[in-house]
């Protein structure tokens, strides 16, 4: 997978030897590469020509502060959906003027905070939201920018847990009721109308989908128009889709540029658009190491220090990770294994059926593809630590997130004076 190769039989990831790295660091832990950041970031930016557009990184996807500022140096804005990721964005010199807030459920505090920092808009999904946000920017003597995500009814996404865009999902403002919502929102006090936003779904390899969602936003855009809304923003969302295997066909990146382009080329709006995944992950391994082998009749077992609480993504959703061994397989008779974690779930597993070569206890592994929706998604299940995450640039690693021990999240209990 990408930026990861054997050099004299040890698995190396942007040219560092990972193995070093292991006698250092305390498995598991997740790696990034700065350059592929760098490069994916530079890829999709080279392949848009759009005359104004601006790249707002879906934090959600990999919130760790030293990637957005990476981000943020790059000249990218940010898709926030909760005050923390806010936070995050403005500590990382996420520009508040490149910010936008989506989400289905933004509490008051949250609206008010998004507020005083001047964002550049809410997404806003529902008509009590809108009133909220309406009353808090009147509180506060603002008219708050807004776009109303629709809901384009467009199934996309990888599975359909990450599929948001169907009538059916919670998500956006069904595209038939657009000019009822604007004219609402028009009527609010505290509301100034920005533009319009649909995010339809993750991990899309396609360009159909998006080619039918960028139809709507632009059709809806021109009635809205017509009715005399200014709407000055088009947000398209994020959803681009990377490759996790190695017969896997990722997005044509290019193919999407060209894409803005014929469909908003001359329709004289900001085009936002917000890819997470597509940035991070494959920029991302975790390193796990062997614990145990079990070999049986009936199935193989190889049980390692990373569980499905720091990477839930195959349990999840039964998503495709690649797996390497530090050393480079040899000519030997691959044995099959589940790859499984120490969480007492039956669920708790990386991969089923792969094959492994020469592997022993004490061995490491990498688990591909683990920069977008890896430690952002762990928890602390089975009282487990959370883990390190380092950044590699240029032969050298730096940690950039130190693990949170058990004893720390155990001291955060109170003892109940009932008990
Ligand atoms: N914008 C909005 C409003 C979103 O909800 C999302 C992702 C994005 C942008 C970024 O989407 P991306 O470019 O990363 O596909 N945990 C799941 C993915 C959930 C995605 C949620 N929304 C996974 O591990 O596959």
């Amino acid at each position: 997978m990408t930026n990861l190769d054997y050099e004299k039989g040890n698995l190396t990831f942007d040219n560092l030897i990972i193995k070093d790295i292991t006698k250092e660091i305390e498995t598991p832990f997740y790696c990034y590469s700065l350059n592929h950041l760098k490069d994916q970031y530079k890829s999709l930016n080279n392949a848009i020509n759009l005359q104004n557009y601006e790249i707002c990184y879906a934090v959600k996807s990999n919130s760790n502060q030293s990637i957005i500022k990476n981000f943020a140096n790059m000249g990218s804005g940010a898709d926030v959906v909760s005050i923390g990721e806010m936070k995050r964005a403005l500590k990382a010199d996420i520009a508040p003027n490149k910010i936008v807030f989506s989400g289905v459920g933004k509490n008051a505090n949250e609206i008010k905070y998004a507020l005083e920092n001047d964002i550049l808009m809410f997404n806003v999904e529902s008509i009590s939201e809108l009133k909220k946000i309406s009353n808090e920017a009147v509180a506060q003597s603002k008219k708050a920018p807004i776009a109303i995500r629709i809901n384009p009814d467009i199934s996309a996404g990888g599975n359909e847990k990450i599929s948001t865009g169907k009538a059916q999902d919670k998500f956006g403002i069904s595209w038939k009721d657009a000019l009822k919502i604007y004219e609402y929102a028009s009527s609010l006090p505290g509301i100034e109308i920005k533009g319009i936003d649909a995010h339809i779904g993750s991990q899309i390899n396609q360009l159909e989908p998006f080619s039918h969602s960028f139809d709507i936003l632009k059709q809806i855009t021109n009635m809205l128009r017509d009715k005399g809304f200014k709407i000055d923003v088009i947000d398209v969302g994020g959803g681009l889709g990377v490759k996790y295997s190695n017969d896997e066909i990722p997005l044509d990146t290019e193919k999407y540029g060209k894409l803005l382009s014929d469909k908003f080329g001359n329709i004289d709006c900001k085009i936002i658009i917000e890819p997470g995944r597509f940035l991070t992950a494959n920029a991302g391994i975790l390193v796990t190491k062997i614990l145990h082998i079990k070999e049986s009749d009936i199935k193989n077992f190889t049980i390692v220090d990373a569980g499905m609480n720091d990477f839930i993504r195959p349990t999840l959703y039964g998503a495709h990770h690649e797996v390497m061994t530090l050393k480079e397989p040899d000519n030997s008779q691959a044995l099959k294994y589940d790859l499984v974690g120490p969480v007492c779930e039956t669920g708790d597993f990386f991969a089923k059926d792969i094959n492994l070569k020469n592997i022993n206890e004490g061995d490491f592994l990498v688990i591909c593809s683990t920069g977008a929706y890896g430690s952002v998604q762990s928890s602390n299940y089975n009282t487990r630590a959370s883990i390190d995450e380092l950044l590699i640039n240029n032969g050298e690693y730096e940690i950039i997130r130190k693990r949170i021990d058990e004893d720390t999240i155990i001291n955060k209990d109170i003892i109940s004076k009932w008990v």
